[in-house]
């Protein structure tokens, strides 16, 4: 099963990703925690892509485009694999298409933008697993701690309320439009082609995950 996961930032692509991987057994590819990784650890990609992350504008497309195709060709992608923050623009999206990678679902995460701003004040992240809470919607059992593993849970740089906002109009100008571009391939009703489903994500996280496992069941 290969699917991808589009939607606003804060939209529950990260939270529903969890729930996918375990049922259906393939891993996450999160472009954004794989950039937020190469960030902390000081790599040359970390240094190159943090102010542009900062800012909340997306990082070059050839530069995600490659990281991804490595990413996919890991023996533990065979069985399939969960696109979450990928691909971002048109030029993504062409770009798998034109490396022959077939997709199997396409899955929009529906949220208007003011409840977005209010999700992401809240939210707070284990960086090393790329676990998700909210200290309202979804807290963890220790305040600001993980469940699992105990480390402290952190604020993302690009959370502030502004560059939010800048977020959600780079989504609505450069990411939106694939929407459409997945739908028009789907219409074509051609063989190999993934179907695609537009799922209200401001439904609970536990209802969001029933409506999507639904889908690519
Ligand atoms: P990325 O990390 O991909 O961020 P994003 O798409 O902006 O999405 P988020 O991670 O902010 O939100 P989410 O939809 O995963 O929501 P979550 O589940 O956490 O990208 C960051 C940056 O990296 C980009 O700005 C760009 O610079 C760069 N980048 C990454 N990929 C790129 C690409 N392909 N091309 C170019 N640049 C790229 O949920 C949010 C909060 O809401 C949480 O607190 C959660 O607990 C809560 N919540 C979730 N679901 C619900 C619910 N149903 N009800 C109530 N609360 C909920």
């Amino acid at each position: 099963m290969r699917v991808i996961l589009l939607g606003p930032p804060g939209s529950g692509k990260g939270t529903q990703a969890q729930y996918i991987m375990e049922r259906f057994e393939i891993p996450q590819i999160s472009t954004g925690d794989m950039l937020r990784k190469s960030v902390a650890d000081n790599t040359p990609l970390g240094n190159q892509v943090k102010i542009i992350m900062e800012s909340g504008a997306l990082v070059p497309d050839d530069i995600i485009i490659k990281l991804v195709q490595d990413r996919i060709k890991q023996p533990d992608c065979t069985k399939g694999f969960l696109l979450d923050g990928f691909p971002r623009t048109v030029k993504q999206a062409e770009a798998l298409t034109l490396a022959g990678v077939q997709m199997d679902r396409v899955i929009e995460l529906a949220v208007p933008d003011d409840v977005i701003v209010e999700r992401l004040s809240g939210r707070r992240i284990h960086p090393a697993s790329g676990r998700v809470y909210h200290v309202k919607f979804q807290p963890p059992t220790r305040e600001d701690h993980d469940d699992v593993t105990g480390d402290p849970l952190i604020l993302r740089e690009d959370d502030k309320e502004e560059t939010v906002r800048r977020r959600l109009l780079v989504y609505h100008t450069q990411t939106q439009p694939l929407v459409g571009y997945y739908t028009s391939l789907a219409i074509k009703n051609v063989q190999g082609l993934p179907k695609v489903t537009k799922i209200n994500g401001t439904e609970g996280p536990l209802v969001v995950c029933d409506l999507i496992f639904s889908f690519l069941s």
